[in-house]
Formats: C-alpha cells, structure tokens, sequence
C-alpha cells in the first residue's frame, strides 16, 4: 500500500475511534459491574416473531417503516381489527432470555437473520432517579425501542451496552422491543467466516439499572508495582507493593468520592475534577493475588447518595526476556481454550453453574489458566475464573479474513475492544487482551491491529497485550514466527497443529522451533479431534488414540524443541457447534478437539494433557 494510501487510511481509523457519543443511535457509556447495582431483572420468557425480510422495519421498497409504522410500536391486530395491523407479540411464541435461539427450536437451528423481540413489563420509576435499560450482550446487531420509541442500536454480540431510558418508563405497563439481526457481514467482527456456530438472540441478561441522578458509573483500582523496594546485595531491586491507585468516573456531578478497602485499612476521598473523575492513590500492601491464593479483597466506593461494592484482587503481570512474571516470579502458564458454550445443550453458556463446569473441568486438568476464546465471555465467567484462581487470555472475535481497510470495521473492533476493557478492567485474573486470531499478514491488517494493540495500552497499561498469531516455515521441519505484529505484541503467542493440521504424527517428532525476538512462547493453541469412543488404530484419524498421541507427541515436542516456552492453552476444552464440521457419524457439526466431549465426556487426551501439568506442578 503506498504511503498516501496509508496515511488515509490513517486518518480515517482516526476518524472512526473517536469516541461515540450517546445519542439516538448509540449506547449510552457503560456503567460497569451491574450485579453491583439496584436492577429489575427483565430475564425470562421474550415473545418473539421471526422476520427474514425485515416486513417490520421496512415497506415492500424497503423504505424504512416511522416508529409508530414499525414493529417497534408493538401494536397489535387484536387492538382493533377493523385496522390492517399484520402482526402482534402478544399472539407469538416464545424465547427465553438469555439464550440463543438456536437450541431453543428446531426451527430456528440454521437461523441466521432478523428476529424481533419484546418483553412487557409493568414498573414503577420513582421522581429524581436515572434508569439505563441494560444488556449483558446481543449477537449480533440490535436495535432497541421503549414504549415504541427506538433509543439506541449495538453492534458486536459479546459485549455490554447500556441504554438511558430516564423518562421513557411509564407508570404501569412498559414494551421493550429489540430488533436482533445475526447475519454474518463480511465487514464484520467477526467477519463471515469462523469455526463456530452463529448463535443468534439476546444471549445474555437484560435488566433496568436504577441510579441517583449523580452516580458512580464507572472506575479502575490497580496495584502500583513500581515503587521499588531497597535492592539487596548484587540484585536488582524488587517492586514492593506498596501504593494502590485508581480512578472513579462519576456521572451527573462532582460529589466527594470514598474508597475504602478495610481489610487493607484503606480509606481515601478524594474531589472529582471538573468531568467528574475521581483520582487517588493510597498506601497498602496486600496480598497479592495467585492462581493458588487467589485472595480478593471487598472494596465500597460511594458517594452522597450511591455506593458500589466489588470484590478485586492486586497483582502485577510483566515480561522479562522469555519469561512471564507473575509478582516477579516466573510463571508456566497451563491451560486451556474454552469457548462459550454450555456443557448441556452446547448452546450458548446463561448461568453461572454452566461456568462453573467448564472451569471445574479445567481445574481438574491442573490448570492456572484459560484463554477465553475467541470473544469476551459473559462476566460471571471472568469472575468465576477470578474466584478460582484462573488467569485469564481475553480476545475481541478480529477472527481470519476482516476486512482491514474497512474505516467502520475498524471502529467496530476498537469499540468491542473498549467494551471488554471497560467491563473487566478490575479483573486481576485477566492477564492478556488479545486483539486477534489467525488474521492473514498483510501491511493494512498490521496497520488495523497495531492501532489496536495501541489503543490496549492507552486504555490499560497494567495487563500484557497479544493475539494468536500462525507460524512460518524457516527451513526443512524447522518452524519460526516472523509476523510483524510481533514489534507490538507481548508475547510470541501462536496457534500450531503439528499432527493434525500436518501429513502425520511424526511431524511433531521432525519439527523444531527458532524464534529471533527474546519474548515469552505461548501456543495458544494445539491439538487434534477425536469422537469421544471411537477407538482404533493410532494412526486413524478421530480416534481417542490418535488424539493421545497426538497430545504426547506435541508436549514432547514443546519440551525438547521449543525455546522459551512459557505457557499453551490447548485446543479446546469441550467439543462445540461449528458448520465446519460436517463428517457425517464423527462430527455432525461438531468440532471434535475438546478433551471432554459434547456429552461431559473426558476423553484419553484429557489424561495425557492432566498428567503433563501435574508434571508441570510439581517442578
Ligand atoms: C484454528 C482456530 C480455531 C479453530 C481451530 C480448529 O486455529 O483458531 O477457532 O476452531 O483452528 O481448526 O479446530
């Protein structure tokens, strides 16, 4: 691309990642840890109406529909049926919220398009209070109406938005309708392509947020690890955990903010400035939070009128040469990648306990870390994960082929990546935002996650930042990664499927590694497929004894011939829906590489890969 080329497309990413102002068609800022707040639950059963050709958005020109003219005004034929109102909610079946609606119908199981959605409730807003009508996350564009009046769409199905609907409730029955369109884009994030299921709905939890008129929206509590201890004798100085700092950024007024952490006897208060952002800092030393010790302490930061409280936790993730540093110390980090999918139906995960067997099965396999693939979980999860003492790989779906020179994909992207970052920032366990997985190198999709990787920092310099990047070949069975993103990334992160995506097992034995950067290894993912009692011969394909092997073969390889290893998060924990994965009797659009099966099933590779990081422990 030449340099004029490239400077435009500079300058229109920075068009584009300005930020978006709340207004009729944008969320309002995010109002972060919202099990925190005083909510009315709006989860349950949606009435629902599918609408392949949008006939209530737009006439048959398809000129778009007034509000009132629209399904968002959620009238219907029963009201007055001397009127041609073609449609009603209140006739239509129902989905639950939260959830997919793929596994909810056979009907719906391939569905990709629009379905429009609507929940009426009866409420009761008090005078002088705000309400934000909240969604935990809608795959993959929503439009969202009150009592018939559309206030705000949302692109990107993995992250939360939140809506001010302050005097838009009534007193007594209100209409919610939300207009859900799953479609694959190929400008998209991710874009049209991916190995896993489109599940399409509001897949998260919905609920109205009730707030004083000045409130607490949103803050960021951090260790301070630079305050460097005295050096001992003939050795660099260790930080000593001295200061915790943060801010807290009010919305509505300028009222004094207190944090208080009282195990750590900490109590500040401190004035916002004049944009209602609350900086402090303030002398402690806590303990420091480990995947054996995962200590978390309970924090209530209030103000005349609000308080919220949260449970965080302090440690410090660094690099040093190849190594990770967790609290200074060197740390393996043995894990696994997850996807978001529920141990019982595999759809998408609703509840906490459907977290909790995924990360029991992890914890079983000897794990201090998972990479929560290939888009920011649901919150419970990265908590859950916290309280476990999981660390955590985070990644925004910048998945394969996007489309790099596209100026509103790349806003797209660094608007779910600020998503991510703004819920989880208080996280101590999420250790690594990962900007990307599997993208083709080329100078535009450089350019694209550079800016991202950039925009990382900017918004959280306390955490590593990389993206799954692919190997090259440097000669005859001797492999390297020499992509570009690497001048920006943390860490020499990468997937590789030597024995799988290879001629054969003996692959693994023949292959090498060389890296030129001095940066920490991390296979973010390795692996093979097998049905989970399909036994055969070793070398056939999708047996257990394959997949085994294959395991062996590759941990084999990772120890003798890979310089720098310092972590791998295997590919995957359990078998999920992906319409790639069409072997009729083996996968049946499974992709069979979890070392648990679709059924809670442990397969022989979950053993093999159990007994390494046992191996791993105990050294
Ligand atoms: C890729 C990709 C995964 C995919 C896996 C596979 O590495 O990152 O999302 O599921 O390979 O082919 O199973």
């Amino acid at each position: 691309m030449n340099k004029i080329a490239t400077f435009g497309l500079i300058a229109a990413m920075l068009a584009f990642s300005l930020p978006v102002f709340a207004g009729e068609d944008a969320p309002y800022p995010q109002i972060i840890n919202i099990d925190g707040r005083n909510c009315t639950s709006l989860n349950g059963q949606w009435k629902f109406l599918v609408d392949p050709y949008k006939l209530g958005y737009h006439n048959y020109h398809q000129v778009p529909h007034s509000d009132a003219g629209s399904f968002f005004a959620d009238r219907s034929f029963d009201d007055d049926r001397t009127k041609l109102i073609e449609y009603s909610f209140d006739r239509a079946a129902e989905l639950r919220v939260p959830g997919d609606w793929n596994t909810q119908y056979e009907k719906l199981y391939y569905y990709e398009g629009n379905i429009w959605y609507r929940k009426a409730f009866d409420f009761a807003p008090k005078d002088g209070m705000r309400y934000f009508l909240y969604f935990g996350a809608v795959n993959y564009s929503a439009i969202v109406a009150i009592n018939g009046k559309r206030v705000a769409k949302h692109l990107g199905g993995f992250t939360p938005f939140n809506i001010e609907v302050t005097g838009r409730l009534r007193d007594g029955r209100n209409s919610v309708v939300v207009l859900v369109d799953n479609t694959r884009q190929k400008d998209g994030i991710p874009t049209d392509n991916c190995d896993w299921w489109n599940y399409g709905g509001i897949t998260r939890s919905v609920k109205i947020v009730e707030v004083p008129a000045t409130f607490i929206r949103d803050y960021s509590i951090q260790l301070d690890k630079t305050v460097l201890g005295k050096a001992k004798k003939g050795r660099k100085p260790q930080p000593e955990v001295r200061r915790i700092y943060g801010q807290v950024r009010l919305d509505g007024g300028c009222n004094p903010v207190t944090i208080a952490i009282p195990e750590l006897g900490v109590n500040a208060t401190v004035i916002p400035d004049a944009n209602g952002v609350a900086r402090f800092e303030a002398k402690a030393r806590p303990e420091l939070w480990t995947p054996e010790k995962p200590k978390l302490y309970d924090v209530q930061i209030s103000i005349a009128g609000d308080d919220v409280s949260d449970r965080i936790g302090f440690r410090y993730i660094e690099t040093d040469g190849d190594k990770i540093l967790l609290n200074g110390k060197p740390v393996f980090c043995r894990g696994i990648s997850i996807h978001e999918e529920s141990a019982h139906n595999s759809g998408r995960i609703t509840s906490v306990d459907e977290c909790r067997e995924l990360l029991e099965w992890a914890k079983e396999l000897g794990c201090n870390f998972v990479r929560l693939a290939h888009y920011p979980h649901n919150e419970d999860m990265v908590r859950l994960a916290e309280e476990m003492g999981l660390m955590v790989w985070s990644e925004i779906p910048a998945y394969w082929t996007i489309s790099w020179t596209n100026p509103a994909t790349y806003a797209n992207a660094v608007n779910q990546l600020e998503e991510m970052i703004t819920r989880d920032i208080n996280r101590c366990n999420i250790v690594v935002w990962s900007v990307a997985n599997e993208t083709p190198v080329s100078e535009a999709r450089t350019l694209f996650l550079s800016r991202l990787i950039a925009r990382a920092r900017e918004l959280d310099p306390t955490r590593l930042v990389s993206a799954a990047m692919e190997k090259t070949r440097k000669g005859p069975n001797v492999f390297t990664v020499d992509d570009p993103l690497l001048a920006y990334t943390d860490l020499i992160s990468f997937n590789q499927y030597q024995g799988w995506y290879s001629s054969s097992l003996d692959d693994c034995d023949l292959t090498s590694w060389t890296f030129d950067q001095v940066k920490p290894v991390f296979i973010s993912e390795f692996g093979a497929g097998a049905l989970y009692g399909n036994h055969g011969p070793v070398s056939e394909r999708f047996t257990e004894e394959y997949m085994a092997e294959c395991y062996k073969r590759n941990i084999r390889m990772m120890e003798e011939r890979m310089p720098g290893l310092a972590g791998t998060t295997p590919w995957v924990l359990k078998d999920f829906r992906s319409p790639r994965r069409a072997l009729t009797g083996i996968q049946d659009d499974f992709n069979r590489k979890g070392v648990v099966s679709d059924k809670g099933e442990k397969k022989q590779a979950f053993f093999v890969l159990q007994n390494w990081y046992s191996r791993l422990k105990a050294k």
